[in-house]
């Protein structure tokens, strides 16, 4: 996982928390290299799994809702690291649809080691976006915080079925009806 994931989670843990917090998980986790992250290196995901469980642990609060809202923290720093990938898409459902196919593939090309996940990506109507989250590190909380943040970045749209299939992929449901 990039460094740059990690040093977004441990700035909004400073921000929605303290900095003390972000001290303690990281000594609670027994990270490697002692927590110290570049934005352009590549780290396990399990040390981001003990981070946010650790948190989760210190607060109280359930792992899963930490990394929804991690997910919506961390579209708003994407947009605004990446506008350009954001500008180009007509709209809400448009930018979903394009995440497999463009966006994770331009951030192949600028990060060649990120692990990204899977997404496939199908309209039941012109209006609602079935989108299936497949990934061996099953951060479907993740994805989801990730839908929120871009449905409030376009100011339109909900998210309206979340499901976890039998293969362990999740599936949602978008849609921008009334
Ligand atoms: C401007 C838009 C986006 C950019 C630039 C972007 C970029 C990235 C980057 C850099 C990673 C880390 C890869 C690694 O650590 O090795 C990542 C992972 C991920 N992305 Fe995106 N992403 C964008 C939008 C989205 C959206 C909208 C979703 C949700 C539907 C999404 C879902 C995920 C998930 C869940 C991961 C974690 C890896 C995994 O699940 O296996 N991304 N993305």
């Amino acid at each position: 996982m990039k460094g740059l994931i990690f040093t977004e989670f441990l700035t909004m843990v400073e921000q929605k928390f303290s900095i003390d917090m972000v001290d303690e998980i990281i000594e609670m986790s027994e990270l490697p290299h002692g927590g110290a992250y570049t934005s352009v290196g590549t780290y396990s995901h399990l040390e981001m799994n003990a981070l946010v469980s650790n948190l989760s642990q210190k607060t109280g609060i359930p792992l899963g809702s930490l990394l929804v809202v991690f997910g919506e923290y961390l579209f708003q720093t994407l947009a605004k690291s990446y506008p350009h990938f954001i500008n180009g898409s007509k709209g809400l459902l448009d930018f979903l649809g394009s995440i497999e196919n463009y966006i994770h593939i331009e951030v192949k090309k600028l990060y060649p080691d990120a692990e990204l996940p899977k997404f496939s990506s199908h309209y039941t109507d012109k209006n609602t976006l079935e989108l299936t989250y497949q990934s061996e590190r099953h951060y479907g909380d993740l994805a989801e915080g990730l839908i929120i943040g871009a449905i409030q970045h376009f100011k339109t749209g909900k998210l309206v079925h979340k499901e976890k299939l039998a293969d362990g992929s999740v599936k949602f449901v978008i849609t921008t009806h009334g």
